[in-house]
């Protein structure tokens, strides 16, 4: 309720509160219909004229007093008091049977090292336990009617409009390939905060009504809630899309040159196992705790980490993802979602390999006097990390030129 006081006050310090934000933008974008609703149900007669004011505001009354109303009609009086900060009042969700939440495991932080850990840590093994959350958002029911040959499962945050734009456009394009179908997901979480969590559900309710690609979860999407993301997905798979014959499990952040993927993915038996990408191993867990890969010996006292593939961008085939499914039950969850399905890939007897067209560490210019972002280079390359929206675009135009020759004359940029 408080529609009228909500139009016509709370709109201006709304949008102060978000000022020049994506999702400030986007808030606008939401609020305007919103606002023009309040205005709608509550219009202020430019001329009024007093009897007529006179005599409806008499009829009103003898209405009320007739029917014993006790609560005034929204439009007159705002319910809160004026002055209180408002919610932004958004239509409440669907109401669904909420599955009961998972509780903290509070012999967790009885640990004598936990009060010491940074917040996200904490979090993390007060959580580490929890792995089933309702979906918020569902691909479109005819996402894998078609056999699949490449599904593009994209890890996204909530807010990261822009750039799920941008790979909608370039080579996240549902098409086919050479005869290859390739089909495009965002996997989501959601906002860390309360206000920002119901925005921004709006936001995917949106894109996942206009696109069909948002695979969204109830957790709070973090960095170390990676593997929970990555485990819902592999669950979510094993009913909805079990056949599709190689998986591109990457970033919103790269940019993956699909058109090759499929030519390298032809040549290979899906039933055979395939994980592929930047190989690492020798590595094992960070212990300063200023890192982003902080890993605290309350978490895992393990001193090494089995060989992985860094989680910017790597391909697996159905078997290998079938295998994922079967070792994930059985381990704890990892904060580090590249390491824990390198752990999945250990307890399976099988091992991650390296391709060199994945570079999710960067691309090297060969010489000073060349642009890293020359297109020659990416035309032989799989998968490349950390581009902003506007050099994704730049690029798949650049590769999906007919007359694109690596020459002398090849650098556009
Ligand atoms: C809770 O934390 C303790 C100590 O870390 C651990 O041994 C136990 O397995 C955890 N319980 C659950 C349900 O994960
Ligand atoms: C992971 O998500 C759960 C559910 O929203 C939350 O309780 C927990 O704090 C999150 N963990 C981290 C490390 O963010």
């Amino acid at each position: 309720m408080g529609i009228c006081a909500v139009g016509e006050t709370e709109e201006t310090p709304a949008q102060h509160r978000h000022p020049k934000t994506v999702q400030g933008a986007l808030g606008g974008l939401l609020l305007g219909p919103r606002a023009g609703l309040a205005r709608m149900r509550c219009p202020r007669p430019r001329r009024p004229d007093l009897g007529l004011v006179l005599a409806v505001a008499t009829f009103a009354v003898l209405v009320l007093f007739s029917l014993h109303v006790s609560t005034p009609p929204s439009c007159l009086l705002p319910e809160k008091p004026l002055g209180t900060p408002e919610v932004l009042p958004w239509p409440s969700p669907p109401a669904r049977p909420r599955p009961a939440p998972c509780l903290a495991n509070a012999s967790a932080a009885a640990h004598p090292d936990f009060a010491g850990q940074p917040r996200h840590v904490r979090d993390f093994l007060l959580y580490r336990h929890c792995r089933s959350f309702p979906l918020l958002q569902d691909a479109s029911p005819d996402k894998c009617a078609q056999p699949v040959f490449l599904l593009l499962a994209i890890k996204s945050s909530p807010s990261n409009y822009e750039r799920r734009e941008l790979v909608r456009r370039t080579w996240g394009q549902e098409r086919q390939v050479r005869g290859a179908q390739l089909r495009r997901l965002f996997l989501v979480g959601s906002a860390g905060h309360q206000h920002e969590a119901r925005k921004v559900n709006r936001l995917l309710e949106l894109e996942a009504r206009t696109h069909g690609d948002i695979l969204q979860w109830d957790f709070h999407d973090s960095f170390f809630n990676l593997t929970l993301k990555q485990v819902l997905f592999l669950e979510w798979q094993k009913t909805r899309c079990t056949d599709a014959s190689f998986v591109l499990n990457g970033d919103d952040d790269v940019f993956a040159h699909t058109d090759n993927m499929v030519t390298y993915l032809q040549g290979l038996d899906p039933d055979q196992h395939l994980f592929v990408g930047h190989l690492i191993q020798n590595v094992g867990p960070i212990r300063v705790s200023w890192s982003k890969y902080y890993v605290p010996q309350v978490v895992t006292r393990e001193e090494r980490y089995p060989p992985y593939c860094g989680g910017g961008g790597f391909l697996l085939s159905r078997f290998t993802a079938a295998a994922l499914r079967r070792a994930a039950p059985a381990l704890d969850l990892f904060p580090i979602d590249d390491v824990f399905l390198g752990m999945c890939l250990e307890r399976e007897g099988l091992k991650p390999t390296s391709h060199s067209g994945i570079r999710t560490a960067g691309v090297q210019a060969p010489s000073t006097r060349l642009s890293s972002f020359d297109p020659c280079f990416y035309r032989e390359l799989l998968l490349v990390h950390r581009f902003l929206p506007y050099e994704m675009l730049l690029m798949w135009d650049a590769l999906s030129q007919p007359d694109f020759t690596c020459g002398k004359r090849a650098q556009v940029f």
